[in-house]
């Protein structure tokens, strides 16, 4: 059963096709990342205008790559949120089309729950487990018992990590997405020069954390030695961040996994990319981490298709009143 997943939540055009929920036949995705990088972060109005440009190509793209015509698929996914509402707005318009067209189900996808089925595409992971989202606009924790059914156990309480990340790099002129920069800069620099803040609520929530001290307290480091002139601190105060960033996310699992009585924690999102982060969670003792390929922990059509899969067998589909909506809604099967 071939399965044709559509993504345009963000600044990614996406379509892949995928059969049964893995094997992926194409992933077409194509970046705005170029377009956005001149204005430091998205521009939600471009975002949209591209989709709108792309979508059709991007779309044909894919069955080509796949060797597959229109009438091989047999269901239609589409993220419908959590996102940019014009840019999701373009991508489900085109999926309700095809749908419609080819007499084929719709099948509505949350954006989170694609980034936690994208390590699955590749390996075989056991449930109960505990997900880490972790991405630009969110970085939720949760206690997954299957593909589609997820509990929200904690989060951020203010930015999300990757947001900590892309603002240090837009203080200091790095470039956009500040992630995949900060990571390689930190590679030269000494991650235990600087003891940044690690806010943490254990009071109430110990899954919950802050990333607004952290990001402040960094800036206010590289201020003071851009001030001073040493600018050959910038790679250690870089590195210093990134472990304080990624330490906090690495406790919060490991208090999850601990607590739940689990081994395994599926990372997914796109500053799962990141390298320190693999390194760490892949040699702690108490944990079993999965990510996926860097290719499927940014956002991609291939995580949608391979979702919708599971979420069809088990009757999961929509009708065309289906709207777009920017945060993750609390209703129906919606994760809170
Ligand atoms: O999942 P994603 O592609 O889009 C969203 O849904 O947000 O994630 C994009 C985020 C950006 O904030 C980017 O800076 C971050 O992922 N990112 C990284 C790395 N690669 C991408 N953060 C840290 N290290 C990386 N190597
Ligand atoms: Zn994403």
């Amino acid at each position: 059963m071939f399965l044709l997943g559509i993504e345009t939540s963000c600044d990614e055009s996406s379509a892949a096709i995928v059969e049964a929920g893995k094997n992926i036949l194409s992933n077409v995705v194509m970046s705005q990342v170029k377009d956005h990088a001149v204005f430091h972060g998205v521009v939600p109005e471009l975002a949209s205008r591209m989709h709108l440009e792309a979508i059709n190509a991007v779309i044909e793209e894919a069955f080509c790559h796949a060797g597959l015509s229109y009438s091989d698929i047999a269901a239609v996914a589409v993220v419908h949120k959590p996102g940019l509402v014009g840019s999701l707005l373009i991508g489900l318009s085109t999926a309700k089309a095809f749908a419609y067209q080819l007499g084929v189900p719709l099948v509505p996808v949350n954006h989170i729950e694609a980034h936690l089925y994208a390590p699955h595409l590749e390996q075989d992971i056991p449930f109960p487990n505990i997900g880490l989202a972790v991405s630009g606009g969110h970085t939720l924790v949760y206690h997954s018992k299957s593909y589609t059914e997820h509990s929200l156990i904690g989060s951020t309480i203010d930015d999300a990590v990757g947001e900590a990340f892309d603002k240090v790099a837009k203080h200091f002129d790095l470039g956009y997405p500040g992630g995949p920069i900060i990571d390689g800069m930190a590679r030269d620099g000494d991650f235990l020069a600087y003891k940044f803040p690690r806010a943490k609520y254990k009071d109430d929530n110990p899954y919950q954390f802050s990333y607004s001290g952290l990001k402040t307290a960094v800036i206010h480091q590289l201020n003071k030695f851009h001030a001073k002139g040493h600018g050959s601190a910038v790679p250690d105060i870089l590195a210093s961040f990134q472990k304080a960033a990624i330490d906090v996310l690495l406790d919060v699992a490991v208090t999850a996994a601990r607590d739940h009585g689990i081994q395994d924690v599926v990372v997914s999102g796109g500053v799962s990319c990141n390298s320190y982060m693999r390194s760490v969670f892949k040699e702690h003792s108490e944990i079993t981490a999965y990510f996926a390929s860097p290719k499927l922990s940014t956002d991609n059509g291939a995580m949608v298709a391979g979702l919708a899969y599971h979420l069809l067998k088990e009757g999961i589909t929509a009708d065309y009143s289906l709207n777009a909506h920017s945060k993750i809604v609390k209703q129906g099967r919606a994760l809170p």
